[in-house]
């Protein structure tokens, strides 16, 4: 894990610094919609060139394309949007506030948790109770695994794939076994046990939701029978649960009828696949073969917390591999190792990184496997990236809907057939602030605490900030012809402001990795000019020639590793 235990120094430091704002703050803040300022941008944009780099130009059969956010209507309804992106939704009467309805069990379900983790704290410490070695012996294994557990559920709970959840109520029902233990010999704990089983029962329903009756009835159900509350008006007064579509709908064109409704796209993946056959008439590629594409795509969010991490209007960058059908399983796994070795490449620490395969029956409609890369976040284990075996479902469906041949004639074995596509879909915003929670410390110098992001110097917003130790021409004339001098080949920085202290803390939170200061012993002396480098992440500083300053910011910046 970052040395993060919850968002909220990132959000404060990127505000501080000038990384994220609240998009119309002065307004009050649109909810879920965040504003890149200066040196947000910078690092959103270098981190999409890495991206760029390495999916398009370390490749000589990938290539890219831009397309427009607004698309023909019939593109989401052929891709499965207009009728399956939906999430179930639940009013309250009362406030008019609308909840995800498997949100608001799963609430309930922590609630639970919570309580019955307190309950059984206090009667084991009532040390009255426990009267032989054998009791505390049986409860202090009880305790132990159901603080591994609790922990487990919680991570697991985060992360929305549910791939954990199955080892969560096995382990639930480990305990539950445990405590029957005890139950044999000791009078009280059959509350416990029936805490426990009414968590499983409510986990075990919602995990099956849409197996009884439909996915809204079932869920519907659960809140009834469990009469759960509207978390901020505390009231019991539902409506049925309805699918809300996650795509935003506007008007196109001067007259507003319902024909006229364009989507703003809810993920890029559809430009690259309705521009398959544009791209193959125009680029003389051949199987296998990418498209690549980065953009914003929107979602209305019901949920929407969580800074960038979840947000209405956010940055994709997808690829699209068109296979043959047979290889795509091969691909498939090229392509996910692939990724994950991209994260690490780019200085995330690898034990902060991990892939989760999805099981099959969360398959998206449209995949024959898929899996995340989930990085270690302050919020728990969460997805940065999907790679999907998309099977010939989108460009089947693109043909059945456009009426358009979308196959591919193999000249060599002369056959024909429907590519099979293998992607990589990565939020910008995700990975910005992946680099961001990545590079966050906190460090002890001589009593003080320093904040500094130590990133990969590629990825920095400022890569040199030039220091005149004091404002004096002599000092000031060189620190200009540096900065004119380094600009060209890296982003610097020339900062006269305030004591030097004060200019090493600023860009310390900055990222900046590496300062040069200008002095007078480095001047006056005989012979060549030289200044003092002085390094982010130890803060060690070296003197050297100006002639060399590029040369070694050069070096440190390929020599670079993460701590
Ligand atoms: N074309 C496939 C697709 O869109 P997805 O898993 O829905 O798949 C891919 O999205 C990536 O887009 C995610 O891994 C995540 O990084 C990013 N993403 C999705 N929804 C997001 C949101 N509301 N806010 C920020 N990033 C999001």
């Amino acid at each position: 894990m970052s040395n993060l235990d919850s968002l909220d120094k990132i959000v404060s430091l990127a505000k501080a610094r000038g990384f994220i704002f609240q998009s119309s703050e002065i307004y009050g803040g649109l909810s879920a919609v965040y504003d890149y300022g200066p040196l947000g941008v910078e690092l959103k944009r270098n981190i999409r060139d890495a991206w760029w780099k390495e999916m398009t130009r370390r490749h000589d059969n990938i290539v890219g394309v831009d397309a427009a956010i607004f698309m023909h209507p019939k593109v989401w309804e052929a891709s499965g949007h207009v009728g399956g992106f939906n999430d179930p939704m639940i009013d309250d009467k009362q406030s008019k506030k609308r909840y995800r309805a498997d949100m608001l069990i799963e609430q309930h379900i922590h609630k639970l948790e919570k309580k019955f983790v307190d309950d059984f704290f206090d009667f084991v410490n009532d040390s009255n109770k426990i009267k032989t070695e054998k009791y505390r012996k049986i409860i202090a294994d009880v305790v132990s695994s159901i603080e591994e557990k609790v922990s487990q559920v919680q991570e697991s709970y985060q992360d929305s794939s549910g791939v954990e959840n199955e080892v969560m109520v096995s382990s639930f029902n480990q305990i539950n076994k445990q405590l029957k233990e005890v139950d044999a010999e000791f009078p009280h704990p059959e509350k416990f046990v029936n805490q426990l089983n009414e968590i499983i029962g409510l986990y075990y329903n919602l995990l099956t939701a849409g197996s009884r009756k439909s996915l809204t009835e079932d869920l519907y159900e659960i809140i009834m029978e469990n009469e759960i509350r509207a978390p901020e008006s505390g009231a019991f007064d539902w409506t049925e649960v309805r699918q809300f579509n996650l795509m935003f709908k506007t008007q196109f064109g001067s007259t507003s009828t319902d024909e006229d409704g364009v989507y703003l796209r809810p993920e890029t993946a559809q430009g690259i696949f309705v521009n398959y056959k544009n791209v193959m008439d125009t680029s003389r590629t051949t199987i296998p073969f990418g498209i690549a594409q980065t953009g914003k795509a929107f979602r209305n969010e019901v949920v929407a917390r969580q800074f960038v991490f979840r947000m209405r209007e956010f940055e994709q960058m997808e690829m699209q591999y068109f296979v043959k059908p047979g290889t795509d399983e091969e691909e498939y796994e090229k392509w996910l190792e692939k990724r994950l070795e991209w994260h690490k490449f780019m200085g995330i620490r690898e034990e902060n990184l991990r892939t989760a395969p999805h099981p099959e029956d969360k398959l998206a409609h449209y995949a024959r496997a898929a899996a995340d890369i989930q990085y270690k976040y302050p919020i728990g284990w969460q997805e940065v990236e999907g790679i999907h075996n998309r099977t010939d479902f989108d460009l089947t469906q693109h043909a059945e809907f456009s009426g358009k041949k979308l196959d591919y004639f193999d000249q060599k074995n002369q056959e024909r057939f429907v590519p099979y596509v293998i992607e990589t879909s990565v939020g910008l915003d995700r990975l910005t602030l992946m680099v961001l929670c990545d590079a966050y410390r906190e460090e002890e110098v001589d009593g003080d605490t320093r904040t500094v992001l130590k990133m990969n110097p590629k990825l920095a917003p400022t890569q040199v900030g030039i220091f005149p130790l004091i404002k004096k021409d002599k000092l000031q004339d060189l620190a200009h012809k540096i900065e004119k001098d380094l600009r060209e080949e890296f982003s610097v920085l020339y900062d006269d402001s305030g004591s030097i202290g004060k200019r090493y803390r600023r860009q310390d939170e900055a990222g900046t990795p590496f300062c040069v200061t200008v002095d007078f012993d480095g001047v006056e002396s005989e012979g060549e000019d030289t200044v003092t480098i002085r390094y982010r992440d130890d803060m060690s500083q070296e003197r050297v020639p100006v002639s060399k300053l590029a040369e070694v910011i050069r070096d440190g910046m390929k020599d670079w590793k993460p701590e």
